[in-house]
């Protein structure tokens, strides 16, 4: 068997589309939705992402506010007090803290002081909160473009072994929730997980977001499986790779996400949509 490819540029292209529909509907009743983007220091990753979403946002008419920081004349308290200030901003509708903060940053301090209300990111705990009990708000944005995929893919979830990889508060852990609150028996292996094979061997679907190019080997793949990978790996050829291996997976997968082109268009196209969301709410 060779298996679909999950095709998450056209995906995110249909994502953007109906959020440039909502934005021009809200446009019209004299709000224009608006996303605050903050960045501290000057890590190159960083600095791509910020570029991108602000490209994106452009494209389906989201008025950004870019606060760009320097490092070392950055504080706790100084980022603390900027975040305040959008809350408090009426005309800004959601607030990105892009991460990883510098070091000297309480990062936990400052997701906590951004208003649940403006969280796009889904990162607060209150957000998190409301995904664990099964009424979620705001989702992270790459676990919601995973579950999108898997939709898109036509995998309904119910029933079904599901495997995350990856325990992270940015897309392990609300993976698994979601994948819960859709149905499936869900299992989630991390670092300390002795049999990692065995485990993905037993699944329906596979969830990798560890950031380690190739972990999971195709001959892993149970037949007929959908793969959803997370994994964003700069290889020393300066290729990218994903945390499964795709050309063996493929021969195995029923539904399989390619890197690039998978997950990754997904996540700021979910960032999006979290916007436009927010400013329905403004709209009332
Ligand atoms: N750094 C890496 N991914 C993300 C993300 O989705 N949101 C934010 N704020 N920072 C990130």
């Amino acid at each position: 068997m060779t298996a679909a490819l999950i095709d998450g540029k056209a995906v995110s292209a249909q994502v953007l589309e109906e959020v440039r529909q909502r934005v021009a509907a809200c446009v019209a009743k004299g709000v224009t939705p608006t996303l605050a983007v903050v960045l501290v220091g000057d890590d190159p990753a960083s600095q791509i992402y910020v570029r991108n979403k602000g490209r994106r946002a452009a494209e389906v008419g989201i008025a950004t506010r870019d606060h760009r920081l320097g490092a070392k004349e950055t504080t706790t308290e100084s980022l603390l007090e900027l975040v305040a200030q959008l809350d408090a901003d009426p005309e800004v509708d959601g607030i990105l803290v892009q991460l990883p903060l510098p070091g000297h940053i309480d990062a936990d301090a400052v997701l906590l002081a951004i208003d649940p209300a403006k969280d796009v990111d889904g990162f607060h705990p209150d957000n998190l909160g409301r995904l664990v009990l099964g009424k979620p708000r705001f989702v992270p944005c790459t676990p919601a473009g995973c579950m999108r995929l898997l939709q898109e893919a036509g995998v309904d979830p119910a029933g079904k072994r599901a495997l995350v990889i990856g325990r992270s508060t940015i897309v392990g852990k609300p993976m698994a929730h979601l994948l819960l609150a859709a149905n499936a028996t869900v299992t989630i292996a991390h670092s300390r997980t002795t049999n990692l094979a065995e485990e993905v061997s037993r699944a329906d679907i596979v969830v990798a977001a560890v950031g380690r190019a190739h972990l999971v080997r195709g001959e892993w793949i149970k037949p007929g499986a959908a793969v959803i990978d997370v994994g964003m790996n700069r290889l020393d050829t300066g290729k990218l790779a994903g945390d499964v291996d795709f050309e063996g997976a493929r021969q195995r997968a029923g539904a399989i996400t390619p890197v690039p082109g998978g997950v990754g268009p997904m996540t700021i196209a979910g960032l999006m949509a979290n916007v436009v969301r927010s400013a329905e709410s403004r709209v009332g």
